[in-house]
């Protein structure tokens, strides 16, 4: 066929991706062309609008670099992210849910004694955070790893912190009893980084910017699932509107604001305001 019109352009390009031998490679590169084409036809974009969207990319792609990941956080904008971590975590009901990882993860933080502060220095209101890991039938898992991490009082992550090492970040183990004790400062609601094209992509709509207050965690234990997850301060005016869609009902909890004279989970007095989260988590075992 020699002959290419708008309306057989798009049989063409298909037929043209069939011929894939790998056939998942196939499957992907023909749904990716009808899906573009489909989109194209749909907006029927000028070709401006056309070279306004390969710029964007373009500017996406010189973002990105190893502290920064502005594809992920066009992903993330888009609800992708969220979609692809809902089809590859379908868990048993019961299970704590996974939820996006967002960029802010970073690997290798150092074990942290149960109930030692990983926010020492930092700017908040004290937080404890607190309770049990167990099986599906309510079995403690002693040994969990607990990687946590989470913004300041001011709502900044240590990649925000220029200078910072080992900052709101840290790895538990729960006890032999299956509970774990973390003591920090309690998480703000925050924006995602807008400095950058997705940002200013979100600037011109009326979506708003912002994260609710939450609390990031990753438990793996041997014999279960690894799972990603948040835990989100229920009452948080944007849990109905999270920018990145990372919002899951049984992850909504209690962020409980303690009055100075009360005694902390840890036992000890407090001497100002604090905040206690109570959360038991639940994995599933690894197939
Ligand atoms: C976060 O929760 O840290 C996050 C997730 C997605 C995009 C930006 C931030
Ligand atoms: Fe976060």
């Amino acid at each position: 066929m020699t002959d290419m019109t708008e309306e057989n352009l798009t049989d063409r390009a298909v037929e043209r991706w069939s011929q894939v031998p790998d056939p998942r490679l196939r499957a992907v590169m023909t749904a990716l062309v009808r899906h573009v084409h489909a989109f194209v036809r749909e907006i029927e974009p000028s070709e401006a609008e056309w070279f306004a969207g390969i710029d964007w990319l373009t500017r996406v792609g010189q973002m990105s670099s190893q502290k920064r990941q502005e594809f992920i956080l066009a992903s993330d904008v888009l609800g992708v992210s969220m979609l692809v971590d809902a089809i590859n975590h379908r868990l048993p009901s019961g299970a704590t849910p996974s939820t996006i990882e967002g960029p802010f993860h970073v690997s290798h933080s150092q074990e942290l004694a149960d109930g030692a502060n990983m926010a020492a220095g930092a700017p908040g209101m004290p937080c404890f955070v607190t309770g049990k890991v167990t099986d599906l039938e309510g079995r403690p898992i002693a040994g969990a790893s607990l990687d946590v991490w989470q913004t300041d009082g001011e709502g900044l992550y240590e990649a925000q912190r220029p200078g910072a090492e080992q900052y709101m970040r840290a790895i538990y183990r729960t006890r032999a009893d299956g509970h774990y004790l973390i003591r920090t400062v309690r998480p703000i609601a925050y924006t995602i980084p807008m400095d950058g094209p997705v940002g200013a992509l979100v600037k011109r709509t009326n979506i708003s910017e912002y994260r609710p207050a939450h609390f990031h965690c990753c438990l793996e234990a041997p014999g279960y699932a690894r799972i990603v997850t948040h835990l989100f301060r229920n009452g948080d005016p944007y849990l109905g509107s999270d920018v990145v869609f990372g919002v899951k009902a049984p992850l909504i909890t209690e962020f409980a604001e303690k009055q100075a004279g009360e005694r902390a989970p840890d036992g000890s007095l407090m001497d100002e305001k604090f905040c206690v989260i109570a959360y038991d988590f639940v994995l599933q075992p690894s197939r």
